[in-house]
């Protein structure tokens, strides 16, 4: 499996499994296998001015090209399958596809997209939404990383200019049809016994940063009744997040915390977290949110402290048309249809390019984490139903 020429890069010995986020040395070594492996493959790669990256079958581009890919990129201590399974199963498809004799009858492409995770700058889909316009190149290139680099910087280091960074509407409407290959990230296909299935949609999501403010302090000198501490109010608001979410019938998570200053015998000064919120409409989301938020500014207020909560992205619901989905479903033997709570950037295009995305079974539903996985014969499974579909959609 091509996947095991990855294997090695982006490694992440603290939190285990991989850490490859948008433009750092170990992403950027991702894109140039890429490179190389597309070109192996016969391909043209060429890179938009968003940092995607695009093989083309031949000197063909749009109009009404199809495309397939995923991305390269990772969350924190992520697993090896989320993205890059969809970017080397395209690329093992278009092997079979020349190793056939085939010849496609209209432009084929097989597409990397930046920083799909938001890993590094916080924003998912970061590559696929500047390409769209869903995302202004202004307010991205603003974002700094956890170290402060800004997007800007980092894409000038990664050989871009980020003046030209933003929508591309010729490119996207030279593509007539997006379809991506990803791990489950849930078990919706273990029990129909199918290797590979088709996605109906994606639930509405987004995430919002909670900034709790009080006053920093001596841990040891400060009397309890006496402190602003930050902490325990973050703390109630991750707690109530929880129980918001249960009463609402949505999913709410924090998985990232971090107080200033960080130390062991140091009453914070402030604590940021991050609120990921999840539901089948955006009007869903938002109502979780708020009742979040109103409890967080309780929270804060008990403990002399105060909070300021700012939006980082928001994505809405996506269906993926069903005349493409149903195609997919009858090419690839009947596959079940399943719903998805992971974002994707197939997502985003499908708002102005009909796409549609190929599942392959993960037998614990393990994902974002270094557990993740796909047996190698369903991962084969996938590659032959991405072939069939490539083959059918470009006769
Ligand atoms: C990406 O995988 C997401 O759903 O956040
Ligand atoms: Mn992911
Ligand atoms: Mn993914």
């Amino acid at each position: 499996m091509m996947l095991g020429e990855l294997a090695d890069i982006g490694r992440d010995p603290v939190r285990g499994g991989y850490s490859r986020h948008g433009f750092t040395a170990a992403e950027l070594t991702l894109r140039e296998w890429f490179v190389e492996a597309a070109e192996r493959a016969g391909l043209q790669p060429e890179t938009d001015r968003n940092g995607n990256i695009w093989a083309w079958w031949d000197d063909r581009r749009g109009p009404d090209a199809l495309v397939t890919g995923s991305h390269l990129d990772s969350v924190p201590g992520g697993g090896a399958f989320d993205g890059p399974l969809g970017v080397t199963s395209a690329l093992a498809a278009v092997r079979e596809l020349r190793a056939a004799g085939f010849a496609p009858a209209r432009p084929l492409a097989v597409a990397v997209f930046v920083e799909e995770e938001g890993g590094r700058f916080g924003l998912p889909c970061l590559g696929s939404r500047l390409l769209t316009g869903a995302l202004p190149a202004a307010d991205a290139l603003r974002r700094t990383d956890p170290d402060g680099i800004p997007l800007a910087a980092a894409m000038r280091a990664a050989g871009l200019d980020p003046e030209r960074a933003g929508a591309e509407p010729e490119l996207l409407a030279g593509i007539g049809a997006f379809v991506e290959l990803h791990v489950e990230q849930g078990t919706l296909l273990a029990p129909s016994g199918a290797a590979v299935g088709v996605a109906t949609g994606i639930v509405a999501h987004g995430r919002w940063r909670f900034r709790v403010s009080g006053q920093g302090n001596h841990a040891g000198t400060t009397a309890m009744d006496a402190r602003r501490d930050p902490m325990p109010a973050a703390a109630g608001a991750v707690l109530a997040a929880r129980e918001i979410a249960v009463e609402h019938g949505s999913r709410a998570t924090v998985g990232r915390l971090r107080p200033t200053p960080g130390g062991t015998n140091v009453i914070a000064s402030a604590v940021d977290f991050w609120l990921d919120a999840r539901d089948d409409t955006e009007h869903r989301v938002r109502a979780t949110v708020d009742a979040i938020a109103a409890a967080a500014h309780r929270l804060a207020a008990a403990e002399g402290c105060t909070l300021d909560i700012v939006e980082e992205s928001s994505s809405g619901r996506v269906d993926f048309p069903a005349p493409l989905r149903d195609e997919l479903a009858a090419l690839l033997g009947d596959a079940p249809q399943v719903p998805t709570g992971a974002g994707h950037d197939a997502g985003v295009l499908a708002a102005h390019v009909p796409s549609g995305m190929i599942f392959v079974r993960n037998p614990t539903g393990i994902s974002h984490a270094p557990a993740e996985h796909a047996e190698p014969d369903d991962c084969a499974a996938g590659v032959r139903a991405l072939t069939a579909v490539l083959r059918q959609l470009a006769r």
